[in-house]
């Protein structure tokens, strides 16, 4: 049995013995463990089945714990960290010595962010030891936003989910890092590119697997469905593509007329946070209802649009 629960205090007993429990955050829940165990963190990647290659992200509460993990902070970084801490930014920072070689796939950087959920913040306060926590979920499938999604996983596996509620952004954080002067961006998420080249001035993007090789996780299928998934610009031309299916329909804005079995709008007034706080939950829900394909709509390519369009093409990727 998996236990959900708000309880902070038993949250930290499991992590305190070395076990791993799922915390909220404001973007996805996360599967965390104490940073210092090697047993807790094999349990990580055993349980959501990534291999070893691909790092995790540590999780702190307070700046200062940077001192313990970073050997140095660029001027960007802090000014990044003052605009968006605690929130949904990831910085890659080149780590000190005691940051285990399993947390950073051997890397010589250690990716760090201080999440925007009281309840997780709580529980970082009362351990001794940051959080590593990659999203909730098995990999390559859809990331957890309830309690239940992650239960409905790992059913009896984990001993424990951390009740913080639904996560308020949606979708996993923006992932930051800095090639000499250069800041670049390893992964679109809930900070649209806008908003850090409003602190920080021009990014560069590298979200594409083929230019970051030193960005292992961005692979070209994940947060994926079961159920067979299209990304088409025109929805009526692609419902035409499959006569006599169950289809259903993400749409952004507006529903159409045509006979599908399925089909929901993430935004009637065509409000991206709304769209993207509901998406993972969505296609959660879709994945259940036997369904013959899911057919997405293309979101318009600013702000928060272009960070959905990611995660759906990763997802309608075969
Ligand atoms: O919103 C989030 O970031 C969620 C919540 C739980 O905090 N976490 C999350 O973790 O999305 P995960 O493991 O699903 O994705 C972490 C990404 C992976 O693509 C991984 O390759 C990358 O971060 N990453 C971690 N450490 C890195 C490093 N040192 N250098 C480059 N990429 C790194
Ligand atoms: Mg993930």
């Amino acid at each position: 049995m998996t236990l959900i629960s708000q309880d902070i205090t038993k949250a930290a007993d499991f992590l305190n013995r070395e076990e791993i429990i799922a915390i909220p955050t404001e973007t996805v829940y996360g599967l965390a463990g104490n940073i210092y165990s090697e047993k807790a963190i094999k349990s990580v990647f055993e349980m959501k089945k990534r291999p070893l290659f691909n790092p995790l992200i540590v999780h702190i509460h307070d700046i200062a714990q940077l001192e313990e993990l970073a050997e140095e902070l660029p001027e960007k970084a802090k000014v990044l960290a003052a605009a968006f801490w605690p929130g949904p930014l990831t910085m890659i920072l080149p780590k000190k010595e005691n940051v285990p070689d399993l947390i950073t796939a051997g890397h010589r950087t250690v990716a760090v962010r201080m999440p925007n959920h009281p309840v997780t913040l709580e529980l970082l306060r009362s351990l001794k030891f940051p959080l590593a926590a990659p999203s909730a979920n098995p990999f390559g499938c859809i990331s957890p936003t309830t309690a239940f999604h992650v239960a409905d996983y790992f059913h009896g596996e984990l001993p424990m989910v951390l009740e913080g509620g639904p996560c308020e952004k949606g979708i996993e954080s923006t992932i930051i890092g800095f090639e000499g002067d250069e800041v670049v961006l390893y992964r679109l998420g809930t900070i649209s590119v806008e908003a850090i080249e409003n602190v920080i001035g021009k990014v560069h993007i590298k979200n594409k697997k083929e230019d970051a090789p030193e960005a292992p996780g961005m692979l070209e299928r994940h947060y994926a469905p079961q159920t067979p998934t299209f990304l088409e610009n025109d929805i009526n031309a692609a419902i035409a593509k499959f006569p006599g299916k169950r289809i259903g329909l993400l749409l952004f804005k507006e529903r159409t007329d045509k006979a599908v079995s399925y089909q929901c709008v993430l935004s009637a007034n065509g409000n991206l946070h709304e769209a993207a706080q509901k998406l993972y939950a969505t296609l959660h829900q879709m994945d259940k209802m036997d369904l013959d394909v899911i057919i997405a709509e293309r979101f318009p390519g600013v702000g928060l649009g272009k960070t959905i369009n990611d995660r759906l093409e990763r997802a309608a990727k075969s």
